[in-house]
């Protein structure tokens, strides 16, 4: 029964005549991101698996909202060498259009050659420190990267997605192409939830379901200290998570924020476990007056590693400024 339903929407979702999956069923997206999406473009992917990898690729910007205070995107292909088609910088915002961007994807090479994935991936690092908006603009980050997961060294492979993790805080998302290597794309992937494999065009509308659905929920990554300036649109949210584990081995300690909405109103979520905070499933934050700041402090349990929260738009715009901060039980700054 149920698996009949699927096919029928499958069927009725796919509309292959451009490559794009028509996107009336699909998530719209709203998140502000940084994306470099990594396409490995090597010999031991055939044509018609590298041709499912292009119309992924379309289909997932089409459903992006691009734009300097929205998606930047930056393409990245490789094989024994390395190569950056497309940047954001190259795109003209006067003349700009999602089919251009569409166009320039379609015309990426499937070139031959080696498969060096791990020379992609220092690249997308390099990438990503000079052109990632900064910590303040609270923006997601995220690489998704296509591979048949058959790279030239599998340990330097590994090694270079540990050190794009850890240095720039993006989220890895790997899609298996062709004759796939599932170890491979785990040791790319930040979380085996962001390995996705493709094999068939069936497969192909339910991986960008998907991925659009778990990029667009990404919460960015915020530093203790920094303030983060930015807006929400009403009835949106925006996710946040911070990193509470220099609390992992103490007594626990507080989670503060002082904020300042300077433009409409917004609501505040908080969760320890629950990337996405929403009303009804997470805790409300009230916010108290300090001084000319609203202000809030909660009590963090020892051994939290991620502390998440969210921002609700509430009024049609809505800009706000915000601080977190982690302290401990003394009340004494941390990180
Ligand atoms: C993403 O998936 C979750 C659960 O599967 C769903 O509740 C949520 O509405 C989806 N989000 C979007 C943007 O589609
Ligand atoms: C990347 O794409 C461009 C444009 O199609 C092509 O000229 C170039 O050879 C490709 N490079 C690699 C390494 O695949």
């Amino acid at each position: 029964m149920l698996s009949s339903k699927i096919t029928i929407l499958i069927l009725s979702l796919l509309s292959l005549s451009n490559g794009i999956i028509a996107q009336g069923e699909l998530p719209k997206c709203d998140n502000i991101l940084d994306l470099i999406i990594v396409l490995d473009s090597s010999g031991s992917i055939s044509q018609p698996d590298f041709a499912k990898a292009i119309d992924a690729m379309k289909s997932l910007v089409s459903l992006l909202k691009i734009g300097p205070k929205k998606v930047m995107i930056t393409v990245i292909n490789y094989s024994s060498n390395v190569q950056i088609p497309i940047t954001f910088a190259d795109m003209k915002l006067s003349t700009f259009s999602i089919q251009w961007l569409i166009s320039k994807i379609a015309t990426l090479q499937h070139m031959q050659g080696g498969t060096d994935t791990a020379l992609a991936l220092l690249e997308a690092k390099r990438v990503c420190d000079t052109t990632c908006r900064s910590f303040n603009e609270g923006v997601a980050r995220s690489v998704v990267v296509f591979t048949d997961g058959q790279s030239n060294s599998p340990s330097e492979t590994a090694k270079q997605a540990a050190a794009l993790r850890s240095t720039t805080q993006v989220n890895i998302y790997a899609v298996g192409i062709g004759g796939y290597n599932l170890a491979e794309l785990k040791a790319i992937a930040s979380d085996p939830n962001y390995v996705f494999t493709m094999s068939n065009y069936q497969q192909l509308t339910v991986l960008i379901n998907d991925i659009t659905n778990k990029t667009c929920m990404m919460p960015a990554f915020v530093q203790p200290n920094t303030k983060v300036n930015t807006e929400v649109p009403a009835n949106t949210y925006r996710y946040y998570r911070m990193d509470t584990s220099k609390l992992r081995s103490g007594s626990g300690g507080f989670f503060e924020l002082t904020a300042d909405v300077t433009k409409g109103s917004t609501r505040v979520f908080t969760s320890a476990t629950n990337t996405n905070p929403q009303a009804g499933s997470s805790r409300e934050v009230t916010l108290q007056l300090k001084g000319t700041q609203q202000h809030y402090l909660e009590y963090i349990e020892p051994g939290t590693p991620k502390y998440y929260f969210s921002v609700l738009g509430v009024d049609p715009v809505n800009e706000f400024e915000f601080t977190p901060r982690i302290l401990d039980m003394n009340g004494g700054v941390i990180g």
